[in-house]
C-alpha cells in the first residue's frame, strides 16, 4: 500500500535557509554584477570574486540548479551568465536593481532570526535594540552605512507595490499626496512619473531627507516633489488629497498605530483617501504565509510592532472617522488597504 503522507515540504521548508544563504551571499559578493559584461567560467569568477576553489563549483553550479544564473555547456571551461531575472534585479547595471533587499537581509536579519526562539519566548527584539534605544529607527540611523543599508533594503521590497498602486489607484481625482515614512521617496518618483499632475511631499526623519532629495534630483523630479524632513510623532502630518503610508503602521503598537491614523485622518480634507501599503493579512489569518512571517519580522524587528488584516484596518480607521474602505491587491502578498474620510 502507497504511503500518501509525503514529507518533501517539511524537507523543503527545513533547509530552505540553505537556498536563500546562497543567493544573499551571492548578492553580497555581486556575483550578478560581475556576470554583467559577459559570462564566465567557474576560475575567472573565482579570481574576480575571491573564491577558494574548493567551493566555488558547488556554489556556482547549485545557483543554476536553483535558477539564479545559467550555464553553457559543462566542465571546467563552461561559462555562467545571469538568468534574466537576476540581470534584471540582481545587477547593479540594472535600473531595476533590487540587490538592497538581499543585502540588507544578509547583513542583518538573518543573523537576528537565528533568535526567532528567544524572541517567541520573551515578546522582546532581537536586533540592534536590544543595545539599548526606543526605536530600530534610531539606532539604524546613528551609522550612515547602516541608514544606507536600510532605506536601500526598504525600496528592494516596495518598489513593485508603488509602481501597481500608481496603476491601480484612481490618483486622476487628486491634486496632493504626502507618503508619510517616504524613505528614498520611491512611492512618490513612482507615483509622479505616471501622474504629470499630482505635486507630492515625501515625509521622513531628518537624516533621511537628504538621501531622498538625492534620489528626487537623479530621477529629474524635484519641481514637483519635495522632501520634507519631520518626525511624524512630534510634528502634524504635511496636509494632502492622498496620504500614504507603506510599511509603516506594521512597526507600531496598536496604540502608536491608532495614533498615526488619526495624524493621517487630520491631514486630509473631506473625501481624501489614506493608503497603507503592507503585506494585509486575510482576514481569517489562513493564507498570506508572507504577511503573517512578515508580522514575526516585526516581533524581531520592534519593541510592539506587528501586521494586521483588512478588517483590523477597517475597524482602527472607522473608528476614527472615516467613512469608506477597500483592500486592493498589488503584487504577491502585498495590498493597498485604503479608508477615505
Ligand atoms: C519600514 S520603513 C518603510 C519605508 C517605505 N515607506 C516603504 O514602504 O518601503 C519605515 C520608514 O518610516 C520612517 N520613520 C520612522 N520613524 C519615523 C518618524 N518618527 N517620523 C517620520 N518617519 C519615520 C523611517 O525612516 C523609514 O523610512
Amino acid at each position: 500500500m502507497s504511503n500518501p503522507l509525503d514529507p518533501s515540504r517539511i524537507l523543503q521548508t527545513a533547509t530552505a535557509f540553505w537556498a536563500s544563504k546562497v543567493l544573499l551571499t551571492a548578492t553580497e559578493f555581486d556575483l550578478f554584477t560581475a556576470l554583467d559584461a559577459a559570462a564566465m567560467t567557474g576560475g575567472e569568477l573565482e579570481g574576480e570574486l575571491g573564491l577558494h576553489p574548493r567551493a566555488s563549483r558547488d556554489f556556482l553550479d547549485a545557483l543554476v540548479a536553483l535558477g539564479f544564473l545559467e550555464r553553457d555547456g559543462d566542465g571546467p571551461d563552461s561559462r555562467y551568465r545571469n538568468t534574466p531575472e537576476t540581470n534584471a534585479f540582481l545587477n547593479q547595471n540594472s535600473p531595476t536593481y533590487i540587490g538592497g533587499l538581499p543585502k540588507m537581509l544578509n547583513a542583518r536579519l538573518f543573523g537576528f532570526w537565528n533568535n526567532l526562539g528567544e524572541a517567541l519566548r520573551s515578546g522582546e527584539p532581537q536586533n540592534e535594540l536590544q543595545q539599548g534605544g526606543q526605536s530600530i529607527f534610531d539606532q539604524l540611523y546613528a551609522d550612515d552605512n547602516a541608514l544606507t543599508v536600510f532605506l536601500e533594503g526598504m525600496s528592494g521590497i516596495q518598489g513593485g507595490n508603488f509602481a501597481a498602486l500608481a496603476d491601480v489607484f484612481d490618483f486622476a481625482r487628486y491634486r496632493t499626496v504626502t507618503d508619510v515614512g517616504g524613505a528614498l521617496a520611491l512611492l512618490s518618483r513612482l507615483v509622479a512619473v505616471r501622474h504629470p499632475h499630482l505635486r507630492l511631499q515625501s515625509f521622513d526623519l531628518a537624516p533621511v531627507a537628504p538621501h531622498a532629495s538625492k534620489a528626487i534630483q537623479a530621477a529629474g523630479l524635484s519641481d514637483r516633489i519635495q522632501a520634507v524632513a519631520g518626525d511624524f510623532f512630534s510634528d502634524p502630518i504635511p496636509p494632502a488629497d492622498v496620504v500614504t503610508m507603506g510599511n509603516i503602521l506594521h512597526d507600531w503598537d496598536l496604540e502608536t498605530k491608532m495614533l498615526l491614523i488619526r495624524k493621517a485622518y487630520a491631514a486630509l480634507p473631506e473625501g481624501g483617501a489614506f493608503i497603507a501599503i503592507e503585506n494585509i493579512i486575510d482576514d481569517e489569518r489562513r493564507e498570506n504565509a508572507f504577511g503573517l512571517l512578515m508580522s514575526l519580522n516585526m516581533l524581531i524587528e520592534t519593541g510592539g510592532g506587528f501586521d494586521y488584516t483588512g478588517a483590523d484596518f477597517k475597524r482602527w480607521c472607522s473608528e476614527v472617522g472615516f467613512k469608506r474602505f477597500e483592500v486592493i491587491p498589488l503584487t504577491g502578498p502585498t495590498s493597498a488597504a485604503i479608508a477615505y474620510k
